[in-house]
């Protein structure tokens, strides 16, 4: 794996919380998001709120975005904050594909232990750890993959899992 590369002028380094600070910041995301989407239908309407809102509560989030489904077995590149994402990723290959064909959440504590190209898919090298959710529509559809990045190893654990999982759910779901 590369070393960091220098980040754009628009882009900062991630500063972690601790658990208490974790919680209370995303009660507060929640409750902003919610309050901001009201009975909102549109998906992408609640993508771009979901991204800023988090991104804005959140200090470690370096990217955060969606990746949708996109026929049988392929992630095409959704709305999106932080440095350029892939466009496109097969079911099964990186974080996010293999997220999509289990339907379960990822934590990846250092990135730069996976496997790269294939069990990891290095878009940004200042990414050094994620986490990955799916995403369900009520109809119990795949809309696709929550993928947040942050540039410091382990930012993410049960934590982020537990609130992102009940958000996207209240959400989408
Ligand atoms: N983290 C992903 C690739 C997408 S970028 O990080 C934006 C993966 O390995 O699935």
């Amino acid at each position: 794996m590369s070393a960091a590369t220098e980040m754009p002028y628009f882009i900062k380094p991630s500063l972690n919380l601790s658990p208490a600070e974790k919680e209370a910041a995303y009660a507060e995301a929640r409750a902003a998001i919610l309050a901001t989407l009201g009975d909102e239908a549109e998906e992408q309407v609640k993508m771009v709120t979901i991204n800023c809102l988090l991104k804005t509560y959140l200090p470690y989030y370096y990217w955060v975005g969606f990746y949708l489904v996109r026929g049988e077995d392929q992630l095409v590149v959704g709305p999106y904050q932080g440095t350029l994402g892939c466009l496109y990723i097969k079911f099964g290959r990186g974080v996010c594909g293999s997220v999509a064909a289990s339907g379960k959440t990822k934590i990846v504590v250092d990135t730069h232990a996976l496997e790269q190209g294939k069990e990891h898919i290095a878009c940004d090298p200042n990414s050094r750890s994620e986490i990955v959710v799916p995403v369900w529509r009520k109809d119990g559809s795949l809309l696709g993959v929550f993928d947040v990045d942050s540039s410091l190893e382990g930012s993410f654990d049960e934590v982020d899992q537990i609130a992102l999982e009940s958000l996207l759910s209240a959400v989408f779901g």
